[in-house]
């Protein structure tokens, strides 16, 4: 095995020795690293990991090798050109050209949720300069899911895709973003980005509806009226602003390295507070307790991870050394605990 520092890390090593911090196992001996994997990594400050080297690999040696074998949310040749879109999108200097590009990416956000049944909420997340994209193109597919199974007119639909895409387009003014930005309310780098993103999207208000940029400086109020600047609460808060947030925190939690499990937790626990319950509960009616991607220990001791919603909120789809399995009273297999941070 080998010492390999965070900043030369590449997706397909295979973790050598169990990655910890603070007790808390981050990434099991024999996991084959995803990019997001490396972004979880960063977010917990690992400064390096041990990985396996060709030595390691002989036939005489007893190496696991674990695949995360859920397929992501879309194709990644789609997603790759949806954040090509979208990088285009951002460049706010050539927004009034680019804006049937925004059109564009909306409808074919819409189009691909629009008819899915199974949805596999495993998304997409970046590093760098392109983590702010995945963050919005992610906030719109959840958007677009909750909105599709609301049966939302397609025009309510569209502006609620375009807020979601442009929310922290404010970001990117200030050249520092703060990744969970609903858990800190006070600071100066959040409270700037909704004014920034909305003065600078005022400019384009014949391309985007009113609606939509008033949705960025909106994002951060709450449904019990706590929230940043207007203090608006409840029914007062635009529908989009409030189906957006349910996503928009959803991928926050993920991104900074929280569990799918935890990040639904969150929500729920929020809900009334900081969100619409009634979104929240149609979100929660999707994904389940246990979103996919939440690995799990079950009551026969076996690591396994969340690959879908079974028939019951609770009761999810796992796959268990390599075998999928519907847990609930049918088969006796029952979730026993969520492993933490991964
Ligand atoms: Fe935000
Ligand atoms: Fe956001």
């Amino acid at each position: 095995m080998r010492k390999v520092l965070f900043s030369d890390l590449q997706p397909g090593y295979v973790i050598a020795e169990d990655v910890t911090k603070n007790s808390i196992i981050l990434l099991s001996e024999g996991t084959v690293l995803t990019a997001h994997d490396i972004q979880q990594l960063k977010n917990y400050s690992i400064k390096m990991v041990y990985v396996y080297d060709e030595d390691d690999f002989q036939m005489d040696k007893d190496i696991k090798i674990i695949f995360k074998e859920i397929p992501p949310v879309v194709e990644k040749q789609k997603y790759e050109s949806w954040t090509n879109q979208f990088e285009k999108v951002k460049d706010i200097t050539k927004l009034n050209e680019n804006s049937e590009e925004l059109n564009t990416l909306v409808k074919d956000i819409y189009s691909t949720f629009v008819e899915e049944e199974n949805i596999v909420l495993n998304l997409f997340h970046a590093i760098g300069d392109e983590a702010l994209t995945a963050h919005s193109i992610n906030t719109a597919i959840i958007s677009s899911i909750i909105s599709v199974n609301l049966k939302m007119p397609y025009v309510f639909t569209f502006q609620l895709l375009k807020a979601s895409l442009l929310h922290d387009i404010g970001y990117s003014f200030l050249g520092e973003r703060v990744i969970n930005d609903y858990e800190d309310l006070e600071n100066k780098t959040v409270k700037s980005h909704l004014i920034s993103g909305y003065k600078a999207m005022k400019n384009f208000k014949d391309n985007i509806s009113k609606e939509a940029i008033d949705a960025i400086l909106e994002h951060h109020e709450r449904y019990d009226g706590k929230g940043i600047f207007m203090r608006l609460s409840g029914e007062r808060i635009n529908p989009l602003v409030r189906i957006l947030q349910v996503g928009d925190a959803y991928d926050s939690m993920i991104e900074s390295g929280k569990n799918p499990y935890e990040a639904i937790s969150f929500l729920l626990k929020q809900s009334g507070k900081m969100f619409d319950p009634y979104y929240v509960s149609t979100f929660f009616s999707i994904t389940g307790l246990y979103p996919t991607g939440t690995t799990v220990l079950l009551n026969n001791n076996k690591k396994a991870i969340v690959v879908k919603k079974g028939r019951a909120t609770v009761f999810p789809v796992v796959e268990m050394d390599g075998e999928r399995i519907e847990t609930g009273s049918e088969t006796g297999i029952f979730i026993k605990e969520v492993l933490k941070g991964e």
